[in-house]
């Protein structure tokens, strides 16, 4: 047993690409629509009033946001954990029907969930905190999601043959905690149902948090969910995807140990960022600065390593379009983790916030490295979970190049829109007046609005792009066996 190759079961991770693929086209394709009402406001009234309700910019937001970040990227998170978890662990979901139903579970709970989620928000009904806009029955369902997942990661770990825990099982564990805690505390509510003695929708709460400590909580956990979603879960995904891809061993396992802990002991003290010049305690906003501007190290140490692992083998990020995407992603993270530390250096926040230049910081960091990583991650699974060679490469080929010029004019016209922005709102005559009026900067960003739809666009088409040459790979792709992909396993998984 011990020497046969173990037959690993890929039915939740397939469903799980299934869900990633759809959900990244449905909650780019409301982000291109926001886009487009940003330029072109009233353009979601052509359909007429009844429709207009349900797509104004307020509602159709938090759909963009909750579509990419818990669909999206959370179904890219799990389908790689069902993949890579029992790869790296040794061990299948085959040996454990227990361990198999959960899993089920998981996934068809998780459906539920984002059902719950779509018909809530195009209700309207939402408590109104940025990425934490669920009512608590379906907060009490995500909790349940959650809790099923972390049954799974400790289940598997627990009937492992591998003794031990590769990097990327540190970053899914780290990612499983981190939210757990985060979410909990955040979403501590009160149902007002209860208090007011019947009166009012009985799904209705409000925070147990008032003022500015409710600021402070939402924005411990905005900045985390960004560190916990966003990054140390993409983190687990290039460790394993781009040594395995490249076929070069890790560079310094060593420093991936030391930028983890870098990352854990940081990115908790560095939401303070988000309220800078607010009524939180100036110690605070300091605080938020210094661990943000420190943040570069452990996030520099991932990007380098992950850089520094394709050393002598650079050829291959022009021969493959796989090795590109991850490349870049790797490329962009940096970008995000030197832009954002500047953003929080209180002086330059004093420009960027509210501006359209946070917007741009962002997407560079969402669409360069976590939408080109989940991508590029499930790219690898596909001819290993199908048994299929990839459909064609001149498509993903084209694909990166069409979704790099997406994401390019993405950024660069909001860095233009943000600064000058920025600078309008501050600029003064010798009287103190201001020099501009709102509408003024309205008039000003139209172009690079229009620009960020374009990009937008081109990016949304990528994912069509995308979604294809994996439909056709699972269903029309050369047959071809594992032992026939190049597979050199740095590090025997
Ligand atoms: C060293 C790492 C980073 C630091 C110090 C940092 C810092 C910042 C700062 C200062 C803001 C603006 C706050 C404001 O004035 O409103 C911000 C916003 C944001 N950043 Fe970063 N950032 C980092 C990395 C990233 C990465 C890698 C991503 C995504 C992949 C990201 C996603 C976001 C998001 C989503 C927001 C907007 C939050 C909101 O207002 O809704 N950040 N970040
Ligand atoms: C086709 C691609 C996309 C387009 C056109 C797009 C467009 C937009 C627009 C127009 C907004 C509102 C900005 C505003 O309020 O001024 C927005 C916000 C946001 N989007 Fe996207 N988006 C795209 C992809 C993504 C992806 C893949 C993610 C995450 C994985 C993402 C995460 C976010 C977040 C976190 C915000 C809130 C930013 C903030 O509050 O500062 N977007 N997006």
């Amino acid at each position: 047993m011990e020497n046969r190759p173990l037959e690993y079961d890929y039915t939740v991770a397939k469903m799980f690409m299934f869900m990633a693929i759809v959900l990244g086209i449905v909650g780019m394709t409301i982000g291109v629509v926001l886009a487009l009402e940003l330029a072109f406001p009233g353009v979601n009234t052509i359909l007429g009033s009844g429709v207009a309700e349900f797509t104004n910019f307020s509602r159709l937001r938090p759909l963009h946001t909750d579509a990419v970040a818990y669909g999206f990227t959370l179904s890219g998170i799990w389908a790689t954990w069902y993949y890579v978890g029992q790869r790296v662990l040794k061990v299948s979901l085959k040996e454990s029907s227990f361990l198999m139903a959960v899993a089920k579970l998981h996934f068809w709970l998780y459906v539920l969930v984002v059902a719950a989620v779509v018909v809530s928000l195009f209700a309207g009904i939402t408590t109104s905190k940025e990425y934490a806009e669920f009512e608590w029955p379906i907060d009490i369902a995500v909790v349940v999601v959650w809790v099923l997942w972390g049954v799974s990661i400790f289940g598997l770990i627990g009937i492992r043959r591998e003794k031990a825990l590769y990097i990327s099982v540190w970053y899914y564990i780290a990612t499983f905690l981190g939210v757990a805690m985060l979410y909990l505390f955040n979403n501590m509510e009160v149902p007002t149902y209860f208090v007011s003695g019947g009166i009012g929708a009985w799904y209705h709460s409000v925070s147990m948090y008032a003022g500015t400590n409710d600021a402070l909580v939402q924005w411990w956990f905005g900045h985390n969910a960004v560190a916990f979603v966003f990054t140390v879960p993409i983190i687990a995904m290039i460790y394993y995807f781009l040594p395995k891809e490249s076929g070069q061993a890790v560079y310094s396992y060593k420093l991936s140990l030391l930028a983890f802990w870098g990352l854990m002991f940081v990115y908790l003290w560095a939401g303070g960022h988000h309220l800078l010049y607010s009524t939180v305690p100036d110690w605070m906003q300091t605080m938020g600065s210094i661990f943000s501007v420190i943040l570069i190290l452990p996030s520099w140490g991932s990007a380098i390593n992950m850089l520094l692992t394709m050393k002598g083998e650079w050829q291959q990020v022009a021969n493959s379009p796989l090795i590109k995407f991850m490349v870049l992603a790797s490329t962009f993270y940096m970008f995000s983790t030197l832009e954002g530390p500047i953003q929080a250096i209180k002086s330059v926040n004093a420009i960027a916030h509210f501006t359209d230049w946070i917007v741009g910081h962002v997407h560079d960091g969402v669409l360069g490295w976590v939408a080109f990583m989940v991508i590029a991650a499930l790219y690898h699974m596909a001819p290993r979970v199908f048994k299929r060679e990839i459909y064609s490469k001149s498509l993903m080929n084209a694909q990166f190049w069409i979704q790099t010029l997406g994401v390019v004019l993405y950024f660069s016209s909001m860095w233009i829109a943000g600064i000058t922005q920025g600078m309008m709102w501050r600029a003064h005559d010798e009287f103190g007046n201001l020099a501009y009026s709102f509408i003024d900067t309205v008039t000003v960003l139209h172009p690079y609005y229009t620009i960020r739809a374009v990009g937008g666009l081109l990016y949304l088409v990528g994912m069509f792009m995308w979604a294809y040459n994996m439909y056709k790979t699972a269903t029309a792709g050369r047959a071809v066996e594992e032992a026939e992909l190049k597979n050199a396993s740095p590090m025997g998984a």
